[in-house]
């Protein structure tokens, strides 16, 4: 490998782990450790993914890896509620994804400290939340491992949605219409069952039970995230994740007293064990039904305008 160039603009040639001064540890993964870094030269701050190749070729989650990066590049900066993948390199040890960084941290740092938040705060982060997905899922992409970990907010309190590497990009009609790629996808499917991803408490019921996913699968777990919002804890929980997946199945959750209907509604439509019957999964211009909703009242969709004060 030829070493960097340090004649050469920096903007042109591949940037490597020493234009960037590594600084805390921001967030950890079962794969990767995110640190914040400021760049060199710019001395702007960015949010560096690592994530060791060895650990990578260990536990054969280099497809996921790669699929993450796909996903990113898709994404671009077309919408602003996702992170920027600005660069990727590697060096012998590990690969380096270079992302925006996301200032204020978690959603579920920031429902935790207000305890839960507001009617209004609810609305506007499930409206963002929506927009995020309307446009996720217009390119294909499930994220799947959708949580108040996974959302973090960016320096203006707007949602910024991390974390691709339980991603999936699905097959249009015009893949899954040729007889060869269903039956290789046929072939793949019985040859390695798919494995369980994302988070046991935000897991859809057909995740769990077919190894299924779909873009409604990011809808259950919406309605989990806005549960959490409303009320300060998650709709299912157990001492471990058999107990989990036992209640998701049997759709086994209560609203604590004083839940908003508003709020309550939406869950129930969420939450719904038919992938298909959730809100918004079927709408022929996607997600009429939901923008619909009555939790919307009030919001212009065109323009959600500035973030509420949380509280
Ligand atoms: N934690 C994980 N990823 C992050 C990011 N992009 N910005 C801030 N904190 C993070």
């Amino acid at each position: 490998m030829t070493p960097p160039n340090p004649q050469e603009p920096a903007e042109v040639r591949k940037k490597t782990p020493s234009d960037f001064i590594f600084g805390k540890v921001i967030g950890e993964g079962s794969y990767s450790t995110v640190y914040l870094a400021q760049d060199v030269q710019t001395k702007k701050e960015f949010a560096i993914k690592v994530l060791k190749k060895k650990h990578i070729i260990r536990e054969k989650k280099t497809e996921s890896v790669m699929r993450e990066k796909e996903v990113l590049r898709i994404l671009g900066n077309s919408c602003p509620y996702f992170v920027n993948l600005y660069s990727t390199f590697q060096d012998y040890d590990s690969l380096y994804f270079v992302l925006t960084y996301a200032k204020n941290g978690e959603l579920l740092k920031h429902i935790n400290l207000h305890n839960k938040f507001n009617f209004e705060c609810t609305q506007y982060y499930t409206a963002e939340l929506v927009l995020a997905l309307e446009y996720l899922h217009s390119k294909h992409i499930v994220h799947r491992d959708l949580k108040p970990e996974n959302i973090l907010f960016d320096h203006n309190f707007h949602i910024i949605i991390t974390d691709f590497g339980s991603a999936n990009i699905e097959k249009t009609d015009n893949q899954t219409n040729n007889g060869e790629t269903d039956l290789i996808t046929a072939l793949e499917n019985t040859r390695r069952r798919r494995s369980f991803v994302g988070t046991a408490q935000f897991v859809s019921p057909e995740m769990l039970q077919e190894s299924e996913s779909s873009a409604a699968s990011d809808l259950w777990a919406l309605g989990c995230i806005v549960y959490q919002m409303t009320c300060g804890h998650m709709p299912f929980v157990g001492g471990n994740e058999y107990f989990i997946f036992q209640k998701i199945i049997k759709l086994e959750y209560e609203f604590p007293d004083g839940f908003d209907k508003r709020a309550q509604d939406l869950v129930e439509n969420l939450l719904v064990l038919e992938p298909n019957r959730r809100l918004g999964a079927s709408d022929v211009v996607p997600y009429t039904s939901i923008r619909e909703h009555q939790m919307f009242e009030g919001i212009n969709w065109n323009d959600l305008g500035p973030p509420p004060l949380l509280s």
